[in-house]
């Protein structure tokens, strides 16, 4: 696999923590999405808009940033689970790059099972080649070494399948 990148969007930690596990054990380049105007994670006003962001499907500006994810050969996008879907940071990254046809693996950090937004994830994805996916319940928090090892082995898993 010649070139690999990590994309993902993350307010309170949980999916950075995945995302850097990853990039460093595939050694991948790493991109992290920020919107311009970003949200208060120290504020309960938080999962109202945010919550509010994600339901109206809302595409934030983003900051600017150098890589072009269209260089690479696969890509690693992960997002929190904000009112039963991705991160409208995410929505944003989806609206100016078109993926289709590109090699993707997706995962999710949620409070929950994160199931729904998986499904709502690949859909946005559908013209895409979703090489793997896998959810993760706040792995920050929750058995942190335990997520880590499982999203590396995940990771390499993919890349071992699109060699073969
Ligand atoms: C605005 C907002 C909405 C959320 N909505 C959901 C939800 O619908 N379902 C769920 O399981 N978790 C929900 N969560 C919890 C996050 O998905 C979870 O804490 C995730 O690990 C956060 O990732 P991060 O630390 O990378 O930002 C929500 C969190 C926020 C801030």
């Amino acid at each position: 696999m010649s070139k690999m990148l990590v994309v993902y969007y993350s307010l309170t930690g949980n999916t950075k923590f995945i995302a850097e596990a990853i990039a460093e054990a595939i050694n991948a380049d790493i991109l992290e999405l920020k919107p311009v105007k970003e949200l208060d994670a120290e504020s309960g006003m938080k999962y109202f808009w945010g919550g509010f962001q994600a339901t109206m499907k809302k595409k934030p500006k983003l900051k600017e940033f150098e890589i072009n994810p269209l260089d690479y050969d696969l890509i690693f996008l992960g997002t929190p689970v904000w009112a039963w879907t991705f991160s409208p940071p995410i929505r944003s990254f989806l609206k100016k790059y078109n993926l289709s046809g590109k090699n993707i693996a997706l995962w999710v950090c949620a409070g929950g099972d994160g199931i729904k937004s998986m499904n709502r994830f690949k859909e946005a994805l559908k013209d895409t080649n979703i090489n793997g996916e896998i959810r993760f319940k706040e792995p920050k928090q929750n058995a942190p070494e335990n997520a880590k090892e499982k999203a590396i082995a995940w990771a390499k898993d993919i890349i071992q399948k699109i060699k073969n």
